[in-house]
């Protein structure tokens, strides 16, 4: 969960509240949260400090998930970061503003378009990854932004223990796969949960969630943990109130007749 929300706009630069987003991160980890979703090039830099303060020493059912393959230019652009020494720094980079001497898990992320997957080779930037696996930076290896054929070219390099990619209640083209990870143990986390930087919007998900006394993002998370027991939920929030919100998920239950309808929103 959690830290996309916390820099600046357009993750890039300082939080508009420094202490909020410190705040946000010590209250998730009290109340259970034990998956946090990073990178370095959040900020750049400025998430993983605020982990660091906010959270070390960290606890140790603590898993902190990091990304590489980007880098940010001087205006906010996401730059594709695939060579050796980006791949390599990248993974120092978040070792040193963690302040860890290993990553649980590094996804490896995909930019041929920095928007939706494409089939092209990720050999070569997994090759180097599974090198820094090798020499001890980096526990676990996944996937984010790929198609099912990268996924099945990547596992033959290296284990592949996840795979982060846009899906939603609007967004369902992983449908196949997700069932697919399933099947062979790998979980499939969505990013952009509630819709990112457009939150989802529908007269049927607002329905609903008035039906069952709860808000249109709470449902929209219930019907991520209904959808497959192989998804894991990272809504990003950089307010106390939303998170306490999302972590009530948890106990809703969506009837037969609300998890219908949702199937046919499209927005
Ligand atoms: N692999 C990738 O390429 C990739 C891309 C994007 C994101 N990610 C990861 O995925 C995670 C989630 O993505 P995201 O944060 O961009 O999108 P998101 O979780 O779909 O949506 C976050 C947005 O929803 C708002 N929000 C959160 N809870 C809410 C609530 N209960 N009611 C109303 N609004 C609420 C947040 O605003 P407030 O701050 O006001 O709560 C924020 O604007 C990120 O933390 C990041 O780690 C990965």
């Amino acid at each position: 969960m959690v830290p996309c929300s916390l820099p600046g706009q357009g993750v890039f630069g300082p939080p508009k509240d420094r202490g909020a987003a410190l705040a946000v991160l010590r209250e998730a980890v009290s109340s259970g949260v034990d998956h946090i979703d990073t990178s370095d090039f959040y900020g750049p830099h400025i998430t993983n400090q605020l982990i660091r303060e906010a959270l070390s020493p960290y606890p140790a059912e603590l898993v902190i998930v990091s990304k590489i393959g980007a880098r940010r230019g001087g205006d906010g652009s996401w730059i594709p970061a695939f060579s050796r020494e980006e791949l390599a720094q990248a993974v120092h980079d978040n070792l040193h503003n963690l302040g860890l001497d290993v990553l649980e898990v590094v996804n490896l992320r995909s930019m041929f378009n920095a928007h939706h997957p494409v089939d092209a080779s990720l050999e070569a930037p997994l090759t180097v990854l599974a090198e820094l696996q090798r020499q001890g930076e980096v526990r676990q290896i996944g996937l984010s932004n790929v198609t099912p054929t990268q996924i099945a070219e990547g596992r033959k390099h290296c284990e592949i223990v996840c795979v982060q990619n846009h899906y939603n209640l609007a967004h369902r083209e992983d449908d196949a796969l997700i069932n697919s990870l399933g099947h062979d143990g790998i979980a499939y986390v969505p990013f952009f949960p509630l819709g990112g930087f457009k939150p989802l919007q529908s007269a049927i998900l607002s329905g609903i969630a008035a039906r069952l006394g709860a808000t249109p993002m709470q449902v929209a998370l219930a019907w991520l943990l209904h959808r497959a027991p192989n998804i894991l939920l990272i809504p990003g929030t950089s307010s106390l109130a939303h998170l306490r919100e999302n972590l009530a998920t948890a106990s809703l239950r969506l009837p037969e007749d609300a998890v219908r309808e949702l199937a046919a929103i499209t927005i």
